[in-house]
This record gives structure tokens, sequence and C-alpha cells, in this order.
């Protein structure tokens, strides 16, 4: 069993692998050493970099909601594999919500941060995959978990900031109504409904004014059958998101839009319609070229876990609760566990390579914060307290 191939290749550090996990090998004869996980500043230049790939994978995977953008590394760790197989690494990077859709596809050095009375905010987990001799830089898995910016706090300092309405709420469906009816009525020839409202606000300044994101979908209909247009549309993709405003003031309406559209995408695997994108699928992504090294594209979808972000409501809500300051209860859990056997588990990442060879990576239970390197958390491009995980 632990024979070794005269030509070792990377295909044979499989029955290596399986029988340190399964721990047959006798603790005296270990044919391969366990390397624990290295800890790396989170300011190295290599590691920030490493972080913005991670992140862009992760808002690629990414069906709804903004695209997220990296604040500051708050921990990482390096976990070699046996027989040059690269590394994995355990990511815990602070977040900010950007003003693009990830439906836009743009990557988020591209996007611009929000201001701060709208910031929304958080913490995210990654296990990124990085094989260069391979040209595999990829998540694994990855959960994120995000908090609108503590109204109160904004409120102390800017009183007249816009504050955050329910999407539920009648006068931010009646902005995004009037706004987009607006723009339907400018626009040349295609006609647009609404998808969905992801985002609404509201500020009184002489009356009140309403802000809300939406996204839209392409309308059958055309602009002369308008209102009386009952068709309903063969697929329903959001095409792009609009920014409406509704401004109230002495009994008078005023309203303005801006709509930016997503450029196309080839049909994502596994989409419920992939006949609806007519955009160019074999031609790569403006992302996917400036992206040094990439994974294979085709790559099938494997049965591994990606992730989720989960939105969580205003700090200051669910204080209350547990009113003794020091309670032990995490701000923003993050939940991202693999494994619990603290010798590690296998995990087959063959789909990631051209050759047909399996290939097996050991994963670790997520590293402990308290073992982070002195040097993380790493300087913050927003460092105001506000929009920092605790
Ligand atoms: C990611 O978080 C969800 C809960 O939000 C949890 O059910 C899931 O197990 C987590 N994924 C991993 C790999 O731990
Ligand atoms: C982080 O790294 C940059 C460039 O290497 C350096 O200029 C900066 O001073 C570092 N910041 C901290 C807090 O170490």
């Amino acid at each position: 069993m632990l024979e070794r191939h005269p030509s070792p290749g990377m295909g044979l550090l499989l029955p290596v692998v399986l029988c340190a996990l399964a721990a047959c090998c006798g603790a005296t004869s270990p044919p391969l050493r366990f390397w624990p996980p290295i800890a790396h500043g989170c300011n190295d230049s290599g590691i920030l970099e490493l972080a913005g790939f991670a992140l862009q994978d992760i808002n690629r995977d990414r069906k709804d909601g903004y695209v997220l953008s990296l604040n500051r590394v708050s921990d990482v760790r390096e976990h070699r594999q046996v027989n040059s197989l690269g590394s994995l690494f355990y990511f815990t990077l602070d977040v900010l919500e950007t003003d693009c859709h990830v439906l836009s596809r743009k990557a988020w050095k591209d996007c611009g941060v929000r201001t701060l009375h709208k910031s929304v905010y958080g913490q995210c987990k990654a296990l990124f995959y990085v094989n260069r001799p391979g040209r595999v830089l990829y998540v694994l898995a990855y959960n994120c978990t995000l908090r609108p910016v503590s109204r109160r706090s904004i409120h102390m300092m800017c009183p007249d900031c816009p504050s955050p309405f329910k999407l539920s709420n009648p006068k931010v469906l009646e902005t995004a109504a009037e706004s987009l009816a607006k723009y339907n009525k400018e626009s040349a020839s295609k006609q647009y409904s609404l998808f969905q409202v992801t985002q609404a606000s509201g500020q009184w300044v002489f009356g009140f004014a309403f802000f809300v994101e939406y996204l839209i979908k392409e309308s059958p209909c055309t602009k002369h059958q308008a209102s009386s247009c009952a068709l309903q549309p063969p697929d329903s993709v959001p095409v792009g998101l609009c920014k409406g405003t509704l401004t109230e003031r002495q009994l008078q309406k005023f309203v303005s839009v801006t709509c930016d559209f997503f450029e196309p995408q080839a049909p994502a695997p596994g989409g419920e319609n992939p006949a609806a994108n007519q955009g160019p699928a074999d031609l790569p992504t403006v992302e996917e070229s400036q992206q040094k090294i990439i994974a294979p594209t085709n790559s099938p979808s494997k049965a591994v876990p990606k992730g989720s972000v989960q939105y969580l409501p205003d700090l200051d809500d669910e204080k209350p609760e547990d009113a003794q300051e020091n309670s032990p209860v995490e701000a923003f859990p993050v939940q991202l566990e693999l494994t619990t056997d603290p010798l590690g588990e296998s995990l087959d990442v063959s789909f990631l390579f051209l050759d047909p060879e399996e290939k097996k990576v050991v994963v670790l239970p997520f590293p402990k914060k308290e073992q982070r390197s002195a040097e993380c958390p790493g300087p913050a491009q927003q460092a105001n307290p506000l929009v920092l995980p605790p």
C-alpha cells in the first residue's frame, strides 16, 4: 500500500493521503509529514492579490445581491499540500457592498463603494485553492455574513442622511414604478418591467425624497401597446439595474432615473433558461481576460459546496436581547466547516484539472482566529469602525 511508483507523478499521492488520513500507517512511519498551516501577514502583497482573486471568484458564483469589495484581510493561513499539489488558503476577509449588482459581472475593483450611510459590511470566510503550475485559482467553499451600517450611529453623525426603507414599503414600489415609467417613456423602443427592488432609502429635504434601486427585465410589449399589453416575457432574466428617485414637494412630484445594463453573459451552469442569453458564449468576458490565471471554464460543476451570503439586521436591533456588553455572541458569525476532523479530510479537486488523474487535497477545520499572525488584520481601505466587523 505504501509502495511508491517508480516515476512519481501527481496522481500518486492519493494512496498516500488516504493512508495518512486513515492513520493506518502507524505513528512510527508516516510517509509524508503533516504540515500545519502557515500564518501569513495580512498586508503582504501576494496575500492581498490572492484575496482579491478569491473575492472575485465569490462574486462570480453569486446570483443576487451586490458585488463585494475587499476592505481588509482579517486572517489568512496557507496549508501547503503534499506532492506539489499547491496550497489551500483559509481566508477571512472583511468586505463592503459596492454599488454594482453581481449580475453586472463587474470586477469588484471597478465598482464604487457605497457612501457611509448606505454601507453594508461584513465578513467572508473562503477556502481558496491555488495551484500555479496547474493554473488554478479556485474558491472551493465560502460563506459570508453582512449587516447594514448602524442606523443609530449614522443618525447621530448625520441626522438628515437618508435612512433605509423596507423594500415592501408602498412608497418604494411607487418610486420604482414611476421612475421606470419615465425610463420607458424616454426609451426609443424597448420597454422594461420591474424584476425586483434591491435597495431603498428615504430622506426629508423640504419634502420627502425616496431612493430606490431595482433590477429590470425586458418587456415583450412595444411602446405603443404600453399599458394595454398583457404579453408575458418569454424569460425573466434581469438585464439591468436602475436607480430611481421620487421627490414630493408641495404636492408636486419630481422623478429621476438612470439605468445600467449588464453585459450579456454566457449561460450559467444549471441556469433555468440557458437559451435566454444571446451573448457571445465562447468569448472570454473582460473579467476573465484580465485574470492572469483562471480555472478551466468548462469544468463540470461538482457537488462541491460553494457558498452563500447571509444578511443579518442592523446590530443595534439585536443589542437589547443580550444586555450584558461582553456576551460571547459573535457579531458576524460565519460558518465554514467542511470537516471537524483535526487531521483533515480529503477533497477531490480533479475537476479543476484538464488531465484525468485523480487529485485530492486535505481540508482541515477552519483555523481559529486566535492563532492568526500578529500582522493581522491588515490595514483597511475604509477604516471607519462603523464598517469594520469587530
Ligand atoms: C455556510 O453557512 C450555512 C448557514 O448560513 C451553513 O448551513 C453551511 O453549512 C455553511 N457551509 C459550510 C461549508 O460550512
Ligand atoms: C501595507 O503595505 C504597504 C505596501 O507594501 C505599505 O505601504 C503600508 O505601510 C503597509 N501598511 C501597514 C499598516 O503595515
